[in-house]
């Protein structure tokens, strides 16, 4: 085991693939300081860099980011145009870090609704890192999961239409490649800081068999012990996907894919 782990005392079998991050609190956080909401949410994006960085040094996957729901568009102007200015700001500062790291950028949500500067350097982004093989790191951006669900059913729906498809054929994979998250592993966890215990729209379909850990520190104060601390608990949950707990201990080298037949329960090999 490397240095890393070690230090960590994690283990790189039992990690998740898929980590989603409901980033809450940064306005609370700026508000207990005197701050203007903006500044906790400029703290916000250091811990970005942080957790993405001990993301890939973990041997993640995936790593979502949830940073601006589809209902954040009610936010008064002024905020909303801060953090559309950060987000930018992010974009062209980390696009070298992002490539040199062999991350593979990806932004999910409802294009539809973004500025065309900020959706070119998303896009550029997509493109130029779209060979890298190391973390997935999605950026949901004007994102609900909802409206990416409905989407995706037009998307099926455009498919069927055109005959690509027929209704029989419709599997929940062959939907999943539909969503904005096509190709990525499902979401194992999904940690939401500051207290809160809600789900927010967020990886609604792909969260459906997620750990969840709710952490009290708000975003800007979550360190990357905080985030150890929650993937050891995460290590140490026994993720059953309907079994019994006799079956799961039958098969200790763990099956970590959902699956709802039993003659497919006999052919997944855990990953
Ligand atoms: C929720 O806190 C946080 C947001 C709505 C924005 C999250 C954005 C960032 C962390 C920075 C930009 C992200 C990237 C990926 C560069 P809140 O404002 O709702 O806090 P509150 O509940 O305390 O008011």
């Amino acid at each position: 085991m490397n240095e890393f782990f070690q230090r960590w005392n994690l283990d790189p079998q039992k990690l998740p693939r898929h980590v989603g991050i409901i980033m809450d609190g940064n306005g609370r956080w700026a508000t207990a300081r005197r701050l203007p909401r903006v500044a906790g949410h400029r703290k916000g994006v250091e811990r970005v860099n942080e957790i993405t960085e001990f993301a890939v040094q973990c041997g993640l996957q995936a790593l979502t980011l949830y940073a601006f729901s589809d209902e954040n568009w009610r936010r008064p102007e002024e905020e909303v145009s801060a953090l559309m200015s950060l987000l930018r700001w992010y974009l062209k500062a980390e696009r070298n870090k992002i490539l040199e790291n062999n991350i593979r950028f990806r932004l999910i949500g409802d294009r539809g609704k973004l500025s065309s500067d900020i959706l070119s350097l998303a896009t550029k982004l997509e493109e130029e890192s779209s060979s890298n093989s190391g973390l997935n790191l999605c950026v949901a951006l004007s994102y609900g999961s909802r409206g990416e669900i409905l989407r995706a059913v037009r998307r099926v729906l455009e498919k069927v239409e055109s005959g690509e498809l027929y209704p029989a054929d419709l599997d929940e994979q062959t939907f999943e490649e539909n969503l904005d998250t096509a190709g990525l592993p499902e979401v194992d966890m999904v940690i939401r800081t500051s207290g809160e215990r809600r789900v927010s729209n967020f990886l609604l379909w792909q969260a459906a068999y997620a750990e969840y850990f709710f952490e009290s520190a708000p975003w800007p104060d979550f360190t990357e012990e905080m985030f150890a601390t929650l993937l050891r608990d995460y290590s140490s949950r026994e993720r059953r996907f309907g079994r019994t707990p006799e079956q799961v201990q039958q098969r200790p080298e763990g099956d970590n894919k959902r699956t709802n037949s039993p003659a497919r329960l006999s052919s997944v090999k855990g990953s």
